[in-house]
């Protein structure tokens, strides 16, 4: 078969190792791809954003299976255009991709099931919401309904601030009509988890937990990013837990879906909230999340191509996934300056040296390759991911990898998987 990942970040490059080790996989193609992706498939020069030129490119090419990777083009109904000329692909409908698209709609759902998330009301106007937000007092967090790459949310310790964030959503626009609407929520306590399954529209099936590590500095300090690391298994998702999640989130998500004929076929996403009085969906994502693909598909055992045309096809079953009994880590790379603005073009030395050590994997995230090196392009640079018989193993040989390499300014947090070791 011949397979077009659309993307071009860590998630990617995860999700491209892991098909070249399908027998059944004869050539893969990347859009736009990235340094390390370039390696081990041809990097077509199209955005991940482009659906009609991807489309274009997948009929000539004549693509069996397209793949997509970020939430963008799924949003922008990337798989209705596909599936409308009788392509494969694999990734949510544009009605079901509403899920992450809009905070109102993923609310709006969850109130309609009965699944757990925390309190809400929405408002179109920022003087409504401003009276809201000084009568319910703080801690309470704001969010942009539309997509905003990750710096939509708000979570506001004083009324100052919540009042500041209305102000940066719904007066000065920062995140365009993403800002139309609000969601005023209450704000949650608890250790949070990523809890993503495999659904075909009737079966869904879990992944392996994992937890990331959004904000930019160690102790969970400072702003939040896109994700400076994960690992997985994360042992605050007991089996139990597990068991509770896919009762209570997943299958009344993609039950509810199916009732609203918006059939859910894809991966889904709920990152989760462990309160003490059980789960709560703090949001959803239609996709892999990056960079928890990385530690999970480094555990998956199974032919992931087998499960995505089992998804896409609606034939999912429970024993097509299999996962190692190990732990894998992942520690995330990044330019200085990020989750700010960044300089790219910094030549990266020492990819080699990491990648021979054993049972470890550098996935590329913002790369490039020039004339003699392999420089940076993003703000997530790399996402050094080890395996391990346990999160320590994993812990001590992602690090040994990511101290190999070097660039201007990198930096990585120090305490990836710390919360699972204290356990
Ligand atoms: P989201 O993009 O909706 O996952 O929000 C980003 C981050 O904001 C989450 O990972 C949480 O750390 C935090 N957050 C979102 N909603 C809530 C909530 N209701 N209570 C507490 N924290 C929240
Ligand atoms: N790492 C969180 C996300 O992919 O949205």
């Amino acid at each position: 078969m011949k397979v077009l990942v659309v993307g071009g970040g860590g998630r990617e490059h995860a999700l491209v190792w892991k098909l070249t080790q399908s027998k059944k996989v004869r050539k893969i193609f990347c859009a736009p791809g990235n340094a390390g992706i370039g390696k081990m498939a041809e990097c077509v020069n199209i955005k991940a954003d482009k659906v009609e030129e991807l489309l274009n490119f997948a009929r000539f090419e004549g693509i069996d299976l397209t793949v997509v990777g970020p939430e963008a083009p799924l949003t922008l109904g990337i798989v209705d255009l596909f599936e409308k000329e009788g392509k494969r692909v694999f990734g949510v409908s544009k009605a079901a991709a509403q899920l992450e698209g809009s905070k109102v709609f993923a609310k709006e759902l969850m109130r309609r099931y009965n699944i757990p998330s925390a309190e809400y009301k929405v408002f179109f106007s920022p003087i409504e919401a401003e009276k809201y937000v000084r009568m319910k007092g703080a801690p309470i967090i704001i969010k942009a309904d539309g997509l905003a790459a990750g710096k939509g949310v708000f979570v506001c310790t004083t009324v100052e601030e919540a009042v500041e964030a209305l102000d940066i959503i719904m007066r000065k626009r920062a995140f365009g009509a993403a800002g139309d609407r609000v969601v005023i929520e209450e704000c949650l306590i608890g250790e949070e988890a990523s809890f993503m399954a495999f659904s075909d529209g009737e079966t869904v099936v879990p992944m392996a937990s994992s937890q990331d590590h959004k904000r930019v500095f160690d102790n969970d300090k400072g702003p939040n990013t896109g994700g400076m690391g994960a690992y997985s298994p994360a042992p605050v998702v007991t089996p139990e837990m597990e068991e509770r999640i896919m009762r209570e989130v997943m299958l009344p998500t993609v039950r509810g879906m199916k009732q609203e004929r918006m059939p859910y076929k894809g991966v889904l996403y709920a990152g989760i909230m462990m309160t003490e009085s059980g789960p709560k969906v703090l949001e959803f994502n239609v996709r892999f999340g990056d960079p928890e693909a990385q530690p999970i598909l480094m555990r998956l055992d199974s032919d992931i191509l087998d499960i995505m045309l089992a998804v896409s096809d609606g034939t999912l079953k429970p024993e097509m996934v299999r996962w190692k009994n190990d732990a894998s880590v992942c520690i995330v790379a990044a330019a200085k300056g990020y989750p700010g603005s960044y300089e790219k073009g910094f030549p990266i030395t020492g990819l080699e040296e990491a990648a021979a050590m054993e049972n470890t994997f550098v996935f590329h995230a913002g790369t490039a390759d020039r004339k003699d090196a392999v420089v940076t392009n993003g703000g997530r640079v790399l996402g050094v991911t080890a395996i391990g018989q346990d999160v320590a193993e994993a812990i001590s040989r992602a690090y040994a990898a990511i101290t190999k390499i070097h660039f201007d300014g990198m930096h990585y947090r120090k305490d990836i998987g710390a919360r699972a070791l204290k356990r």
